[in-house]
């Protein structure tokens, strides 16, 4: 069997579960790695025993003609430019989420792989978490009926990574285009992949980036907590999302917040009944005239072994043409979410997609 010939293009935190996942799969022959930072670029090398290495993406596909599929883990600006480049090389793409830094960017790159006809994967990796299989199935076996809200948060109160996710120019946002859009995503997924049809948002900037307190929390996967370095981003963002389906999502997300603890939760409610992940699931429903709740604790919402899952979906999407679980369509309207929300808070209505 000829192996399909993979780079991954960013090799900082998140690269090493594309790595893992493609060193560990049969299928694949990891074959080189990018980053504009040698140093990084240099260890990831020696860690995973990969000695084509470039710092320029360009510069790599033009001397690897033979490539044929690529992760792209760089920070999010870079998102775009490395897709297109590896899908003009010939290259199928994994891009990280967030797809791009807008849904205009977006959905040039989604046009892009489509007239090139090659597979492009969005990470929304909380799609392969047992959670989101089992309330996919409460949802098809009609366990919550008609779905007509949501209401979901990812708040961290003390859990700014600084670095380059406090630089809107390198990040696009703050805590919505980081945490919101697993947690958005995971609600449409749920749902269906419900459209968007009209936004109402706030973002605030008030906090900033105050992770070099005292008592910061090991969150991080940046490297750079602790960074007194530029914070240009949002500390929360909240917003009410109305679908195509008739229902609404409220959501929530900060880095920093003057809240007691930490959380994490989302709760989807039909008319037979409800689903609570916070990390645990709870069904809510009615039983012999009570209500009643029933909690699956084997459920988990999250350990890790869901970046294998997605980066098997890619391969096999490649090789067997299996449906993609997160696809370029999903990331193009989490985008014009994420827009819409953006857009909403600086001008104070809301906005109609
Ligand atoms: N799905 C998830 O659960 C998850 C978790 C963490 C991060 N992410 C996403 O993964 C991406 C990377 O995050 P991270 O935490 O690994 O950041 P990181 O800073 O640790 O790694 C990013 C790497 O990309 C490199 N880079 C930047 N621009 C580049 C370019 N033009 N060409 C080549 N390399 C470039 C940087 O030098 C750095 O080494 C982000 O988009 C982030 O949103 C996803």
């Amino acid at each position: 069997m000829k192996k399909l010939k993979i780079a991954v293009i960013g090799v900082g935190s998140i690269s090493s579960v594309h790595i893992e996942a493609y060193q560990n799969d049969v299928r694949c022959d990891l074959y080189a790695f990018c980053d504009i930072d040698e140093k990084t670029l240099k260890e990831k090398g020696a860690k995973y025993g990969v000695t084509r290495l470039y710092t320029d993406f360009n510069e790599m596909f033009e001397a690897l003609p033979e490539l044929d599929a690529v992760s792209v883990c760089t920070w999010n600006n870079a998102h775009v430019p490395a897709s297109l480049a590896a899908i003009e090389a010939g290259c199928h793409v994994f891009c990280e989420k967030p797809m791009a830094m807008n849904a205009k960017e977006a959905a040039e790159l989604k046009k892009a792989a489509e007239k090139a006809g090659k597979v492009l994967g969005i990470g929304f990796v909380r799609r392969f978490g047992k959670d989101a299989d089992f309330c996919r199935e409460l949802v098809q076996n009609g366990q919550l009926g008609d779905i007509y809200y949501a209401r979901a948060n990812y708040v961290r109160r003390n859990g700014n990574p600084g670095g380059w996710f406090a630089d809107k120019a390198r990040s696009g946002g703050g805590p919505l285009i980081d945490l919101g859009v697993h947690i958005i995503d995971f609600v449409r997924y749920i749902e269906g992949n419900p459209k968007p049809v009209s936004v109402y948002g706030a973002t605030f900037a008030r906090l900033y980036n105050r992770a070099q307190l005292k008592d910061k929390k090991a969150y991080v996967s940046a490297g750079s907590l602790g960074e007194k370095d530029k914070c240009d981003v949002e500390d929360l963002a909240s917003a009410m999302i109305r679908f195509d389906n008739g229902s609404v999502l409220t959501v929530e997300t900060s880095y920093s917040l003057n809240t007691g603890h930490d959380s994490g939760c989302i709760e989807i409610f039909g008319d037979k009944g409800g689903v609570t992940i916070d990390p645990n699931v709870v069904y809510h429903g009615v039983m012999l005239d009570r209500m009643t709740d029933i909690a699956f604790p084997s459920q988990t919402a999250f350990d890790g072994s869901e970046y294998a899952l997605e980066i098997e979906n890619f391969l096999s999407a490649i090789l067997d043409g299996e449906a993609l679980r997160a696809t370029a369509e999903d990331g193009v309207e989490l985008m014009k979410i994420l827009d819409a929300i953006y857009e909403s808070a600086q001008t104070g209505h809301e906005v109609l997609l």
